[in-house]
């Protein structure tokens, strides 16, 4: 590995499987990483951290409140430095906590903290693993970006059989260094997004919308920084904070995102136009607001800017991705949409099916470009399916060079 080396994050927690966690230590350590430890207060019940500290040439974190500990490691300064936060072996106790956001030890109050990747590799006996709460947790930390190395099926340290044995040391490190070298695949490259709905407004008091969240957008832009892009996220009202780091450019209507993608599309190596523009605007709008006597029976609406047809038309190097909300033939729908737009990739999902798409958490989406076939995703959360739809960038801005 080049370049500085990268702080890798161990959480340890007290499973009998603790002793692995002094392997997994040393792989990331080989693989050019320095490595902290942090163990929750009962696994250095266990064992003692000084075997860790001695392991690791860094002491090993235990005590929130240990003045000593504080000064010369501190969560924040940790959360701020550390590539990635890995756990194993996690206890079904660390990962109901990690779902819940509990921040009552080091490890639980480092993990509400850090921005890096989380990868956890759970341990138990089976009836804990399979438990459904656990399995609910697990489900609940996936959706919001989560890797998991899963654990694997033989013979438990309690004696059973059964699924709930920490994965192998190798497939721990190997996902904990696959993600990390993931991130900086975008690196130099500049990507930009936009989310949200945009408002046309009639008068201060009266506009036309869209149920858009902005997820989508915004999780898209969160990967594309973690993969280490300059991302410019322009944003229509959303109501939901930007992921730290993004250069933030807020509109409202969709003349305002055209002229504000514009001007930088010169720039940039990818436009996501994951925001759902409204295709009409008032004919004309009012500085004051109207009273009720005063507007006319009926108003007229037209067509706003076709943004995506013209970044088609503009595009030199430039990645276009278009979202397409579709009803009925969905991939039908998202190939004329490809076509037309001369986009390089179109993400589509099906807006009548309901749980999915607006103003919701998941998302299930038909990925298709000029060549090859179609895929299609299955149902999971915007912040797993923007991992799948930055992959594709990554591919798609490669082979421009
Ligand atoms: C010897 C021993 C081994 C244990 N092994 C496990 C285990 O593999 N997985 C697990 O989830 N809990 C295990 N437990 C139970 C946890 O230690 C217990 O739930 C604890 O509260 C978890 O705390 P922590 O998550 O802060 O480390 C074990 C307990 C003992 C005493």
């Amino acid at each position: 590995m080049n370049g500085p080396r990268r702080l890798v994050v161990l959480g340890v927690c007290s499973s009998v499987a603790l002793y692995k966690a002094c392997e997994v230590l040393r792989g990331f350590q080989k693989a050019g990483c320095d490595v902290q430890v942090v163990m929750t207060p009962n696994a250095a019940k266990l064992v003692s951290p000084r075997l860790f500290s001695a392991l690791s040439g860094r002491r090993a974190a235990v005590d929130l409140f240990d003045e000593e500990e504080a000064s010369r490691i501190g969560h924040i300064r940790l959360a701020r430095e550390a590539e990635l936060l890995v756990v194993a072996p996690a206890t079904a106790n660390i990962i109901a906590k990690f779902a819940a956001g509990l921040a009552d030890d080091f490890l639980s109050t480092l993990h509400l903290t850090v921005t890096c990747p989380l990868l956890i590799a759970p341990a138990m006996n089976e009836a804990m693993y399979l438990h459904p709460q656990t399995q609910e947790n697990i489900r609940r930390l996936k959706s919001r970006g989560a890797d998991f190395v899963e654990p694997e099926s033989g013979s438990l340290a309690c004696g059973d059989e059964g699924w709930g044995r920490l994965a192998s040391v190798e497939a721990i490190v190997q996902a904990g260094l696959r993600r990390i070298g993931a991130e900086r695949r975008l690196a130099g490259k500049t990507v930009l997004v936009t989310a949200g709905p945009t408002r046309e407004k009639l008068d201060p008091a009266r506009f036309l919308s869209n149920p858009s969240s902005g997820r989508m957008g915004y999780a898209l832009a969160a990967e594309a920084l973690r993969r280490g892009a300059r991302t410019i996220l322009i944003s229509g009202p959303a109501g939901l904070l930007p992921p730290p780091g993004a250069e933030i450019v807020r509109i409202e209507s969709a003349q305002e995102m055209r002229s504000e993608v514009l001007a930088r599309f010169g720039e940039v190596d990818a436009v996501l136009m994951a925001a759902a523009v409204s295709d009409f605007r008032f004919s004309e709008t009012r500085r004051e607001k109207a009273r009720k006597e005063e507007l006319p029976e009926t108003v007229r609406l037209v067509r706003n800017p076709d943004i995506l047809s013209e970044l088609g038309r503009l595009k030199t190097r430039q990645v276009l991705v278009g979202f397409a909300a579709e009803t009925g033939n969905v991939e039908d729908g998202a190939r004329r949409k490809l076509r037309e737009k001369n986009c390089d990739l179109v993400a589509a999902n099906d807006v009548s099916q309901s749980g999915i798409g607006f103003e919701s958490e998941d998302n299930e989406l038909v990925l298709v470009e000029p060549e090859g076939d179609a895929t299609r995703t299955g149902r999971a959360s915007k912040v797993e399916l923007s991992r799948l739809v930055i992959d594709r960038l990554e591919v798609l801005i490669g082979r421009r060079g």
